[in-house]
């Protein structure tokens, strides 16, 4: 059994999947022995795991290593096993299938609808959701051979759980070593407990429909551009300045279409972290950081901006603060309070100060009128990429609102205009726009 780092989420996955079929696929890379701790951890979630390994897969870890801790012979072949078609039988079985570690040549295989062996023919024959969790050294995952495939595969509704970076085979260090176990059993039991397994077809696994009437804004109806590899930072909510012990000065932001645009950057592959002022639920694998002022958010953003391709600053950051809290509560018999506010840092101008190079910069504006003229300029001062406005006062649109409609700003001045939908929709929007932005030579996972 390999080190394993204390798991700090396994109190909360224990027996939570009672007898869900989860068909664990292992192919040929080093990280197979990491699959082991998939296997473990799923297996104590409740899950019934059918390992199915490759040739390869077997010169790393002995399959009666999966055999026994799953209860379940390990499926190898097409051919010589007691049943006639296990790729059909396992397919229907499955309640998901999760692949830990996805080589190069299973993403490419997979994307290019070559049933080559019995796991390929498992993926291609399930109509349960399917998780891919590539490794491979830096290079290539970099690999436009490597990142188109994983498009192919995120459009076609498949889950990819991204890499880190990290010690890779040979000493090296580098970005393309299998997320952490952790990691890829919160998204499996997320979307086990999402109850996608029966959603009959691989585009509903990673169908945003639902949420939304994403005709409205526009062609936003097809899964997005994948973002796989690439660390998105989002922020969310209305900030909260303290007065004293007790009250605080806020501003009506619900955090809903921050929290919308991290969750759709996720099911687009992307590594997420969200920081917010709001307590909402966010979904596995997404990076939470629970803040309350403007101050806690500039620093929790500025640390992490560091590694991030993608900014989104959704945050409805308060403009001032008290120059300082009054100690304890203030009472009525006190009189009235005399409250000097001082302004707070401009978060997001800080973030384009020091942005890294190639570095993407989403801001919102929020307006009441001149919606565009005012959102074109604070694009210009802040000297950000694209500048999504909203005129709040509308209706339908704005705060604590489902729905939402926008302008998307970019540098070049083109304008365009999202009619009202619901908040996700508008996020998926945003992202089809930030995928434009970047382009397709976008570098994946750097840092
Ligand atoms: N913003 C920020 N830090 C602040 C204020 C705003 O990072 N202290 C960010 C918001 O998150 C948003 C963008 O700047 O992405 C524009 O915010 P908005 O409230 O529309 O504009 P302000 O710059 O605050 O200007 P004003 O309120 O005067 O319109």
């Amino acid at each position: 059994m390999p080190d394993e780092a204390p798991d700090p989420a396994a109190g909360q996955r224990a027996g939570a999947m009672t007898g869900k079929v989860v068909v664990l696929g292992v192919t040929g890379g080093i990280a197979a022995y990491k699959a082991v701790s998939v296997c473990r951890m799923l297996v104590d979630a409740g899950c019934h795991v059918v390992p199915v390994m490759t040739r390869d897969a077997r010169r790393f870890v002995g399959e009666a290593t999966f055999s026994a801790l799953a209860s379940e012979p390990v499926m190898k072949s097409l051919w010589g096993e007691p049943d006639a078609i296990p790729h059909t039988r396992l397919g229907r079985r499955a309640d998901l299938v999760v692949v830990a570690p996805a080589t190069a040549r299973f993403i490419g295989s997979y994307a290019n609808g070559i049933s080559d062996g019995l796991l390929l023919a498992t993926v291609m024959a399930t109509r349960a959701p399917v998780v891919v969790c590539p490794a491979m050294h830096t290079e290539m995952w970099e690999h436009p051979a490597v990142q188109e495939n994983l498009e192919v595969l995120a459009r076609r509704g498949v889950h990819v759980v991204s890499p880190e970076p990290g010690r890779l085979a040979g000493g090296d260090e580098g970005f393309g070593r299998l997320a952490e176990p952790g990691r890829i059993v919160d998204c499996v039991l997320g979307l086990l407990a999402g109850d996608h397994s029966k959603a009959g077809d691989h585009s509903k696994a990673g169908d945003h429909s639902k949420a939304g009437d994403h005709s409205k804004a526009g062609d936003h109806s097809k899964a997005g551009a994948s973002l796989s590899g690439v660390h998105v930072l989002v922020s969310a909510g209305g900030t909260r300045e303290a007065v004293d012990a007790v009250r605080v000065l806020t501003n009506r932001s619900s955090g809903k279409q921050g929290h919308a645009i991290a969750e759709a950057a996720s099911l687009r592959g992307a590594r997420v972290t969200l920081v917010t002022t709001t307590d909402r639920s966010v979904p596995h694998g997404i990076e939470v950081v629970r803040v309350e002022s403007a101050a806690q958010m500039e620093k929790a953003l500025l640390e992490r901006s560091i590694s991030a391709q993608v900014v989104v600053m959704a945050a409805a950051v308060a403009d001032f603060r008290p120059k300082a809290a009054f100690e304890g509560k203030l009472h009525r018999s006190d009189g009235l309070p005399e409250i000097l506010l001082e302004p707070t840092p401009d978060i997001l101008m800080e973030l384009s100060r020091s942005r890294r190079p190639g570095q993407l910069l989403v801001g919102f504006a929020a307006e009441t009128e001149k919606v565009a003229e005012r959102a074109k300029l604070k694009l210009l001062a802040k000297g950000v990429d694209l500048m999504v406005a909203n005129d709040v006062s509308a209706p339908g649109a704005g705060f604590d609102a489902d729905t939402n409609q926008v302008l998307l700003i970019d540098a070049a001045g083109s304008v365009e205009e999202i009619p009202l939908a619901s908040k996700h929709a508008v996020a998926e929007a945003v992202l089809d726009k930030v995928a434009r932005l970047m382009g397709p030579g976008r570098a994946p996972g750097q840092g």
